[in-house]
């Protein structure tokens, strides 16, 4: 198949799928359980059902198309990303994965081979976990690792639990439990995704083979004090939530910048109640994201915040709460399935490097219990997680086949 095609097909399917957004002209923003999850989710089952797939929806939201093996029973080989985004995200981020998976199922039949056991494409359901704080959601369902408890607990900024989203959407969250895959029936895991980093832009290398993904550990909290008159109150008589949390907030990037060995830690949501410019404010919340390839790091910070929190409230007089939301620890990605691909790259004459992800994906949640293992493309300039993200399409396309010729070699022996 010449890669003019390869490319087009993969470009006329992003391009598709660039109206589901609920930010039109603002970059993508498709969360989870809305109606921009619907349409997309719609479009994948109808570009999978002209590949040739099987298709079906699970009870976590996530879609699947099939191509058959010789031995259904066998473990199979799946591919994909998620179609969920971040608010006012890119194009690309997760679903040119999703797109490249059935690309792959594609260039498969195209090239005539008969797999031995199965070959599933897979869109997976709030991957970036920006809507209730959490992540992974549609793979962890499909390991079994949410259940109807989970559903319950996490609610958006509107109060939204993931469950009632659910409801909402048309998926009944009391069946989440049937999202599950019977253990050993899938024997690896394969995600094309962009780097949303500067390292291959900015070296000039085609492809990453990704070998570990770092940990993450994610909090909601909330700090309470007392709302008074800004004007009235003395400063030794008010409990004022933001003064304790910011004094908290203003050293967590330092003790992330301490390790210098990568780690990163965020505050990338605050949010003061009742938020008025003459009201001291009785609560604070704010998101931290810990992140490391050293799992004893994120832990060390997570100790720190909640020690500067336990002094801080108490000097102030209020209280707090810390609610975890995801820990996940590093993953290794399978040494094999990465040098069949560094060989294959080789062979075509694309220049590939190994490197770490700092960013998270469904390969973290899939690799700590099944063989995993992703490729990178470039990311212009390294941006991602806003509206400029770019990376050309040509570039998806050799990503594509290198990952066909992984999946072809696995559903062939
Ligand atoms: C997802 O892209 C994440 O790394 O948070
Ligand atoms: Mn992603
Ligand atoms: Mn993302």
């Amino acid at each position: 198949m010449p890669m003019e095609m390869i490319t087009g097909r993969i470009a006329t399917n992003l391009e598709g799928l660039k109206q589901f957004t609920a930010t039109p002209g603002e970059g993508c923003t498709r969360l989870p359980f809305t109606k921009e999850a619907r349409g997309a989710v719609d479009y994948l089952k109808g570009i999978m059902a002209d590949a040739g797939l099987e298709v079906w929806e699970d009870a976590a939201g996530n879609v699947f198309g099939l191509m058959k093996g010789e031995d259904p029973d066998a473990p199979c080989v799946m591919m994909g990303s998620h179609y969920d985004s971040v608010i006012k995200g890119g194009d690309f981020d997760g679903i040119a994965g999703v797109v490249c998976a059935i690309e792959a199922a594609r260039q498969l039949k195209e090239r005539g081979v008969v797999p031995k056991r199965n070959f599933v494409a897979v869109g997976f359901c709030d991957e970036e976990g920006m809507r209730f704080g959490t992540g992974y959601f549609g793979s962890g369902a499909m390991l079994g690792n949410r259940d109807v408890e989970y559903c319950k607990k996490f609610k958006d900024t509107d109060g939204i639990s993931i469950y009632d989203a659910m409801k909402g959407y048309g998926l009944d969250p009391e069946r989440i439990g049937e999202a599950k895959w019977k253990e050993g029936s899938i024997g690896s895991f394969l995600e094309l995704h962009i780097e949303q980093g500067p390292v291959l832009d900015a070296e000039h290398v085609e492809l990453g083979l990704v070998n570990c993904i770092v940990g993450i550990q994610r909090y909601m909290v909330t700090v309470h004090g007392r709302s008074d008159h800004a004007g009235t109150t003395p400063m030794d008589m008010r409990l004022d939530a933001v003064d304790a949390a910011t004094k908290v907030i203003s050293k967590i990037a330092d003790w992330a910048r301490e390790k210098a060995d990568g780690t990163v830690a965020t505050v990338g949501y605050i949010h003061t109640v009742p938020g008025g410019m003459n009201i001291v404010a009785e609560q604070v919340e704010f998101t931290v994201d810990i992140r490391s390839s050293n799992n004893d790091n994120i832990n060390d910070i997570t100790k720190r915040i909640r020690a500067a929190l336990d002094y801080e409230t108490k000097q102030m007089g209020g209280s707090y709460e810390m609610e975890n939301k995801l820990t996940i620890t590093p993953v290794m990605l399978s040494e094999e399935m990465l040098d069949i691909m560094e060989e294959d790259c080789k062979a075509k004459g694309y220049s590939c490097k190994r490197l770490a992800s700092g960013a998270g994906h469904d390969s973290l949640e899939i690799g700590q219990v099944l063989p995993t293992v992703m490729l990178f493309v470039p990311s212009k300039d390294g941006r991602s997680h806003c509206q400029v993200e770019f990376t050309k399409y040509s570039d998806f396309a050799k990503a594509s086949v290198i990952m066909t010729d992984l999946a072809e070699k696995l559903l062939t022996r």
